[in-house]
């Protein structure tokens, strides 16, 4: 608890209790968890990380667009999962495939005759599903009819037309996948590059997807983006690096914060295998609405260099100067939508409690993936000028920070409780005489008054953990 009076002077002073000092509060108690996705998408309209798309004109299903918060938590996860592919002293080369691809690549790659879902429809309310997900044997859960159309194949591919004849060289579709642009490139990334197979073509970017249901929110939309990893190396080479990725990529969850008890591998029967891959392992997240895929890790084996190859007529294979000899480098894939992960993060991070009495909602954000590293909060806006001058000491440094003056105390506290601001600092009229700020822990609601020479090393501290 802060206390805050009023001197005889009119000025303010935060009052810490000893028990506050330098040690967790203890007034906190947790109410179990809270994480729903009503909640959590309310939190990201409210706090401008995530809005509907076009929604002021109703809104486009399965489409959204991100606000200012969700902007800077997607760089920090990009920056994340970039660090993470980088840091094993392996080849990693990255790519920025276009997302427009003609009808050649997908016919290639067998997305044009395998990328369906089963769909069908009630005959009633013409209400569409993925007969995969729907017992049909029961009414529809729209308007209890129980009569429906055959299950007709639904290709996910947004089709489109490049310039303006109508033929069929001018078909093209956005990529349900990023990872076709990096085997299309490959011969150019090996020969424009000095690398050896083994090596790795990673690549951020958006992928589109006519979902027949769109639906929780962010984990299945219809325009997202992928991070994906493509790592080619010899085929006798594919047990140890499947091995090593799957452990890697297990890992870089609890690196980023996320309840490793939430995180499992799930590994695929050989009829749920999609048409390139002969072993696939998921990384699984434990979601309010059941464990669900979160990565995939795929075997690809030769599939796609040698449908590309066998296509374009373009020789993709690679001379191997041991055995004199030329082959099709096997393909181990570790692939991530980046907006699934978001929300798995905020699924994971949120959190409501209460504080003498109060409740808080909060976002446990590890700080790499936090927003905002920092807010500076004057105590009242008479120490507006001096917290500014603080403030501006250490954005210079380059850390996303905020100062922010308006409101209570208590109000700017909670506002950077819920948007997951790992300290806020405050300046007190204290502040003027012994040079010291007030730290406050977002988590353990800790405060420490720390010397202002101190506020640099201290976040850079924070943010290192
Ligand atoms: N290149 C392989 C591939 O695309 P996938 O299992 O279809 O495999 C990989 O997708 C990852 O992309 C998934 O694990 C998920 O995180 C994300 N993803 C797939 N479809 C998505 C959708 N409709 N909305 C959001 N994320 C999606």
């Amino acid at each position: 608890m802060i206390i805050i009076v009023k001197s005889f002077m009119n000025s303010y002073h935060i009052i810490i209790p000893p028990t506050c000092i330098n040690q967790e509060y203890k007034g906190m108690e947790t109410m179990g968890r809270k994480a729903t996705l009503e909640n959590i998408s309310a939190l990201c309209k409210r706090r401008g990380f995530v809005y509907q798309s076009a929604e002021i004109y109703g809104g486009l299903n399965g489409v959204y667009d991100l606000g200012p918060l969700g902007v800077l938590i997607k760089n920090n996860i990009r920056n994340a999962w970039t660090n993470a592919i980088t840091s094993h002293d392996k080849d990693i080369l990255f790519l920025e495939g276009a997302l427009l691809g003609p009808h050649a690549v997908w016919e290639a790659s067998g997305h044009i005759e395998h990328f369906h879902d089963p769909m069908i429809d009630c005959t009633k309310c013409q209400h569409r599903f993925r007969a995969d997900e729907l017992e049909i044997e029961r009414p529809c859960p729209n308007c209890g009819n129980t009569a429906w159309t055959d299950v007709r194949q639904f290709n996910m591919m947004f089709k489109t037309q490049i310039g303006a004849s109508v033929d069929h060289s001018s078909i093209a579709y956005l990529r349900p996948e990023t990872a076709q642009s990096i085997f299309i490139n490959f011969k150019n990334v090996m020969t424009s590059n000095r690398v050896k197979i083994p090596f790795g073509i990673a690549q951020i970017g958006k992928a589109f997807r006519n979902e027949i249901t769109p639906k929780q929110f962010l984990f299945r939309m219809r325009e997202f983006e992928q991070m994906e990893l493509e790592w080619f190396c010899k085929e006798e080479m594919v047990p140890e690096f499947f091995d090593f990725w799957c452990n890697a990529r297990k890992e870089f969850y609890t690196t980023i914060g996320i309840t490793k008890n939430n995180i499992r591998i799930y590994e695929h029967q050989k009829n749920e295998l999609a048409h390139y891959s002969t072993k696939t392992s998921d990384i699984e997240y434990n979601f309010p609405f059941g464990w669900k895929e979160l990565e995939g890790i795929a075997h690809r084996g030769s599939y796609d260099l040698a449908q590309h190859s066998k296509h374009s007529g373009k020789d993709l294979s690679v001379y191997d100067e041991e055995i004199k000899s030329s082959y099709l480098p096997h393909v181990i894939e570790c692939s991530i939508g980046v907006d699934r992960l978001l929300l798995t993060i905020l699924f994971d991070a949120y959190d409501e409690d209460i504080i003498e009495g109060q409740a808080r909602t909060v976002l446990r954000l590890h700080p790499k993936i936090a927003p905002i590293k920092a807010a500076f909060l004057p105590l009242t806006k008479k120490l507006s000028e001096q917290t500014k001058q603080l403030y501006e000491d250490i954005v210079k440094l380059g850390y996303k920070i905020e100062f922010d003056e308006s409101g209570s105390i208590g109000k700017r506290y909670r506002r950077h409780d819920e948007i997951g601001t790992p300290i806020c600092f405050t300046f007190d009229f204290d502040s003027l005489e012994d040079h010291c700020v007030t730290v406050r822990n977002r988590d353990t609601l800790k405060q420490e008054r720390i010397n202002i020479q101190q506020v640099a090393k201290y976040l850079k501290n924070v943010l290192e953990e």
